[in-house]
């Protein structure tokens, strides 16, 4: 048995915009530990491109970015939701500003400067706020640089979180959150962590796809030790594909921003017809979920392998200077996008759906809050707005903070949880299951439950999983947990919950389009699943 044991008041999980945010935001008189699976800037945080969506130009309003929020969510956002985000939209840049983070700005003609705004599907305005075509970068860099000096926290890498505790899971009375367990990858050891609050911020689960735009550490581990621990989760059938990830063998998950297509980009066959106008009158502008399909529509009626960005009409000295990552990128492929089309498909992008939570973060379960992508506020209803994700962290970060704060108290004292049991396990001698059952799980996935799904499919893919559950369930309590092992247990979970959630909505709406329901119902729903224990 392993017995490396931790206490701390708030123990955060996931270090990206939401748990990064939450750390600055909370009183410096609680000790945080802060668990990140690699290194701490490493999640989707980091990759961010287009940037982020706030109200800032005199001639847009707040009232504009909720009305856009709403019509891209296909009548499913949470409007009272979509309000507290939006309005707070103004004071979380102002808040990154002061902190350092660059973004870029544009001299106007009396010479003064502003922020540049980018545009993208959806919005009716420029309003996307960004440094350059990494605004993710910069904001990761720039929040993890200030928590290194914040001697209240400790930050923690190659610390993978197995699952939640509760009082009840160690013989005590009630269901409130009192930590967790981790694996520290430098030991293989499963250690202890106890706290009064615990945070999951762990970001999206997009790797149960083939495809994806997402990095590693997407993988749902805070959506299933959640479902696993008695919270109730919400709207999982809706899986953002982002429409345009570059199409190269050697360009695993690099997208190209949708602020492409804000600058003028038009999307091509490739015989070079332009074709996003006979799908929506917003062309190439109109909400992801519209334009994803369109390109798979066209990709299955011609049988090609790709379709096309084109920005080549535009200065290249504009181009260079707006989206300079992406453009040295494609040259190291050999794309010159200056010039000539970029060949795009569509991925994985983005979890809408997630652990049920309040405007504050909580969740079902007391001490335990959700805040990030892992999290479902109801912000982002049937498809979320480009550019929406990062202020959603970052709002709903800081009013969690709030939330712990107000109630100001440090761990009590600890209690009795006893250590990770490994007696009962020994050393995998069969990896293979491992791979072989991640591989098939996101194939079909990819190919049952993506972009245009059918009752059939559905089904299909429940059996599978249900089988791939068994084997893993097993597998699980003879041998020794790894991260590979952590994480294929928590897809094929979390995959589950998707295709539970996607069977039950028996209508087309945003992201959830099915041949056998093509039209949406007139009343909107969340589709809400509640776990055998809950409650
Ligand atoms: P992440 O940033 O993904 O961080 C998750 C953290 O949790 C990581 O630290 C990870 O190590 C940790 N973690 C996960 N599981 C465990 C575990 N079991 N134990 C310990 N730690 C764990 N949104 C926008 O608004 N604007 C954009 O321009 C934009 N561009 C994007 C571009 C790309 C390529 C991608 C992939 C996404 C983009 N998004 C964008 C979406 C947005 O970036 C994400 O939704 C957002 O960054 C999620 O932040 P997060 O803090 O919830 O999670
Ligand atoms: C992009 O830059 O296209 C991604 C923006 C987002 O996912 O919000």
């Amino acid at each position: 048995m392993a017995d490396i044991q931790h206490q701390c008041d708030v123990l955060i999980i996931g270090s990206g915009a939401a748990g990064m945010t939450l750390a600055l935001k909370l009183s410096k008189s609680l000790r945080i530990m802060m668990l990140c699976k690699e290194d701490p800037t490493e999640g989707s945080t980091y990759y961010a491109q287009g940037g982020v969506a706030a109200v800032l130009d005199e001639y847009d309003s707040v009232d504009s970015h909720i009305d856009d929020t709403l019509v891209a969510g296909a009548g499913l956002c949470h409007k009272d939701v979509v309000e507290f985000t939006v309005k707070r939209s103004a004071e979380t840049i102002n808040w990154l500003v002061d902190l350092g983070v660059k973004f870029d700005t544009r001299t106007q003609s009396d010479g003064s400067e502003e922020f540049h705004l980018t545009m993208e599907g959806g919005h009716s305005h420029r309003r996307v706020i960004h440094a350059a075509d990494a605004t993710g970068k910069e904001i990761a860099e720039t929040l993890s640089d200030h928590l290194a000096r914040n001697d209240n926290v400790t930050v923690m890498p190659k610390y993978v979180a197995v699952d939640l505790i509760t009082r009840d899971k160690v013989g005590l009375k009630g269901q409130d959150v009192v930590g967790a367990y981790a694996l520290n990858l430098s030991t293989q050891q499963v250690e202890l962590f106890q706290a009064r609050f615990v945070i999951l911020a762990t970001g999206g689960a997009s790797k149960v796809y083939l495809y994806t735009s997402n990095p590693d550490t997407a993988s749902g581990d805070g959506l299933a030790m959640a479902w696993r621990a008695g919270c109730r989760v919400a709207n999982l059938e809706f899986n953002q594909f982002h429409p345009t990830c570059l199409y190269h063998p050697d360009a695993k998950s690099f997208l190209i921003t949708e602020a492409l297509r804000g600058e003028g980009a038009k999307l091509i066959l490739p015989n070079g017809h332009r074709f996003m106008p006979y799908f929506d009158d917003r062309a190439e502008l109109a909400p992801r979920d519209i334009v994803a399909r369109a390109i798979d529509h066209e990709m299955k009626r011609i049988g090609c392998d790709c379709v096309y960005l084109d920005i080549s009409h535009k200065d290249e000295a504009f181009i260079s200077s707006h989206f300079p990552n992406i453009h040295a990128r494609c040259l190291e492929l050999g794309i010159d996008m200056t010039r000539e089309p970029i060949p795009i498909v569509p991925a994985a992008h983005y979890t809408c759906g997630g652990i049920v939570t309040g405007k504050d973060g909580t969740t079902d379960l007391p001490n335990l809050y959700a805040i990030g992508e892992c999290s479902f506020t109801g912000l982002h209803g049937a498809n979320r707005m480009a550019s929406n994700s990062l202020l959603e962290c970052m709002v709903f970060a800081a009013a969690a903070a709030e939330h712990i704060n107000a109630q100001g108290t440090a761990l009590d004292r600890p209690i009795n949880i006893p250590p990770w049991d490994e007696t009962q396990v020994t050393n995998s001698d069969e990896d293979v299951i491992i791979s072989h059952n991640w591989d098939e799980l996101r194939r079909f996935m990819w190919d049952y439950v993506g972009i245009v799904r059918t009752d059939k499919r559905l089904q299909r893919a429940r059996r599978r999983i249900q089988l791939l559950q068994q084997e893993v369930t097993e597998y699980y309590s003879h041998y020794r947990i790894s991260n590979d092992l952590i994480e294929l247990r928590n897809l094929i979970l979390v995959a589950d919950l998707m295709v539970q959630c996607a069977i039950r909505r028996k209508e087309s709406r945003g992201l959830h389009y099915t041949l056998d329901h093509p039209s949406m119902q007139q009343n909107a729903a969340d589709t809400v699943l509640t776990p055998p224990s809950y409650g």
